[in-house]
């Protein structure tokens, strides 16, 4: 099983917006069908459906953290795997990716936030090495990778 990105295009948006997470998980990441219309306003956004081989499985979407890119910081806005797609490695697999992209870009770390609750969420990230900042913002808790540093991932 190979998990690529691909552009979010006319051709796979519907399936993107059918997606959903576990009933248990949709206060933890907007509605795709919302981040896709909020993408189209935020110039500088990135969004990418997350595949396993020919089936679409997530979302992922990024942008910058400040209008000129100094520092060139990034921030995830959105990361879910369907439901009946979790628990395989694709996440993980997704976030390698977006890394190895950031990486190119010369993105030198990259932010996000969760919510307390989201515990799965946290135990996630913590292993692919995001760190707590200590910061907390509208209610998340937000942590931070270092991406100058090599990913033990
Ligand atoms: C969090 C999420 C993206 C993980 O995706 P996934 O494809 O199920 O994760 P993977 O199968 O790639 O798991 C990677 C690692 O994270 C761990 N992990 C994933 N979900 C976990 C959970 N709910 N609880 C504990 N650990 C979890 C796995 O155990 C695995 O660790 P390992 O490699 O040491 O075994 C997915 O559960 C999801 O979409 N959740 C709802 C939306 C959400 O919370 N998004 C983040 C908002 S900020």
């Amino acid at each position: 099983m190979t998990v690529t990105l691909k552009p979010i295009t006319k051709d796979n948006f519907q399936a993107c917006i059918t997606l959903k997470v576990n009933d248990d998980q949709k206060m933890f990441v907007a509605p795709n069908l919302y981040s896709i219309a909020q993408g189209q306003f935020t110039p500088g956004t990135q969004m990418r459906g997350i595949y396993a081989d020919d089936t679409l499985v997530g979302f992922v979407m990024w942008t910058w953290d400040n209008e000129d890119h100094d520092p060139p910081e990034m921030w995830l806005w959105r990361f879910m795997i369907g439901g009946d797609y979790q628990g395989q490695g694709y996440g993980r697999a997704a976030m390698q990716h977006v890394i190895a992209l950031l990486k190119i870009e010369g993105v030198t770390e990259l932010f996000l936030s969760y919510e307390p609750e989201n515990t799965g969420g946290a135990q996630f990230y913590a292993g692919l090495g995001f760190a707590d900042t200590g910061r907390v913002e509208g209610g998340e808790i937000v942590v931070k990778l270092d991406l100058t540093e090599e990913q033990g991932v």
